[in-house]
C-alpha cells in the first residue's frame, strides 16, 4: 500500500477543503492518506485586523520562520508527499515556510517525491520558487505543482480578498462583488489531479511527466500581465521588507507600505503593463516564454 502525507496550513479552512477534495481519489484508490494541519504556537488571529495583516509583510518577503506547534508523522518515509501552502505577499506564508524549514519536515522530504498545491488570490510565481528551492535543498523531488487561484479580475479580487481576510467572511461584499478565494466549484475539481496522481501509483516511473499532465488539464496557468506585475512587485517588497525590518518604530512604515501598495497597483501597473504591451512585449516573445516555462516547470 503507498504511504502519502498531506501536510498544509490554512486559516479560513479553504486549504483544508481543497486537500480533501484533491486526496479523495487517491483514498478511493486504496493508498493510505495521513492529512496532517499544521498550527502555529502564536497563532495569527483570523480574520485579521488591517495593522496584524500587513505586519507580517517584513517577516514573510525575509523568510523568516516562526515557532511550529509539535506534530508528529506516523511514518519515517513515505512514497508521496502533498504540500499545501499559500502565498503571502509574493512568499511563501510563515506557516509555510516555517514547515519547510522544520528540521523534521526537512529529513522525510529527503529522497521523497513531492507535489505542491497552492490555493492564492492571484500571484503565487515568486512563492513557488522558493518552496521549490526549499524542497531542493531538503534533497526532495518535486514531481507536480498545482496553483490554484481567484480567477477574477486583479482589481476586484483584491477588494474582495481584503473583505475575506478583514471580516472571516468568504461571501459577496456588498452583494456586489464576486465571492473570494478559489471557486467553489473548482475546489471540488481539485478531484480531477487526485485521480492523475490515483491513476499513476501503480505504474512503473510513475511520477515521469506527471507535470505535462497537470498542465494539460489546467493545473497551472500563467498570464503574462500577473507575471510582468509580480516580477516587478517581488524586488519592490524586498526593498520595503529590508527597510521596514531595521525600523524601530514599524507602524509608520508599514502604513506607508500599505498606501504604497494601492497606488502601485491601481496607478503604477496599468501604466507600466500598458507601456510594456507597445514597447517591450512584442519584441521579447522567446524571453517571455522562456519565463513562463520557467514558472510551469518543476526544477
Ligand atoms: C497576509 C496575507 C498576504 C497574502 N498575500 C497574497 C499574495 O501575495 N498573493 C496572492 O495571490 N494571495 C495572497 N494572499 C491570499 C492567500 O494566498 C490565500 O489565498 C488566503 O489567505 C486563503 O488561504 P487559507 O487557506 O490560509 O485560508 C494573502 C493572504 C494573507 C493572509
Amino acid at each position: 500500500m503507498k504511504k502519502i502525507l498531506a501536510i498544509y496550513y490554512t486559516q479560513s479552512g479553504q486549504m483544508r477543503d481543497i486537500i480533501n477534495s484533491f486526496t479523495q481519489p487517491i483514498i478511493d484508490a486504496g493508498a493510505s492518506v495521513e492529512k496532517v494541519e499544521i498550527k502555529m504556537v502564536n497563532s495569527y488571529n483570523f480574520p485579521w485586523t488591517g495593522s496584524s495583516f500587513f505586519g507580517v509583510m517584513p517577516d514573510c518577503v525575509l523568510g523568516v520562520p516562526a515557532a511550529i506547534e509539535p506534530f508528529t508523522l506516523k511514518e519515517s518515509e513515505y512514497d508521496l508527499i502533498i504540500i499545501g501552502y499559500q502565498p503571502w505577499f509574493l512568499s511563501p506564508s510563515i506557516p509555510s515556510n516555517s514547515l519547510l524549514n522544520h528540521p523534521d519536515f526537512i529529513k522525510v522530504m529527503q529522497g521523497t517525491p513531492v507535489v505542491t498545491i497552492s490555493a492564492a488570490r492571484n500571484m503565487w510565481l515568486n512563492a513557488f520558487v522558493r518552496v521549490r528551492k526549499s524542497i531542493s535543498d531538503a534533497g526532495g523531488k518535486l514531481v507536480g505543482n498545482i496553483a490554484l487561484v481567484d480567477r477574477h479580475s486583479n482589481p476586484i479580487s483584491f477588494v474582495t480578498i481584503f473583505y475575506w481576510m478583514l471580516t472571516g467572511k468568504k461571501e459577496r461584499y456588498l452583494n456586489i462583488f464576486p465571492k473570494p478565494g478559489v471557486d467553489e466549484q473548482e475546489i471540488e475539481d481539485t478531484a480531477k489531479f487526485g485521480r492523475i496522481i490515483a491513476a499513476r501509483l501503480n505504474m512503473p516511473d510513475y511520477w515521469e511527466s506527471l507535470q505535462v499532465e497537470l498542465v494539460h488539464n489546467e493545473a497551472v496557468n500563467i498570464k503574462y500581465p500577473l507575471m510582468f506585475i509580480e516580477g516587478k512587485a517581488k524586488i519592490i517588497f524586498s526593498v520595503w521588507a529590508k527597510i521596514i525590518s531595521k525600523r524601530e518604530k514599524k507602524g509608520f512604515w508599514l502604513a506607508a507600505f500599505k498606501y504604497y501598495l494601492f497606488f502601485a497597483l491601481f496607478i503604477v501597473a496599468p501604466i507600466a503593463l500598458t507601456v510594456d504591451m507597445i514597447l517591450v512585449k512584442p519584441f521579447f516573445g522567446d524571453r517571455i516564454l522562456a519565463k513562463k516555462n520557467f514558472y510551469l516547470q518543476l526544477n
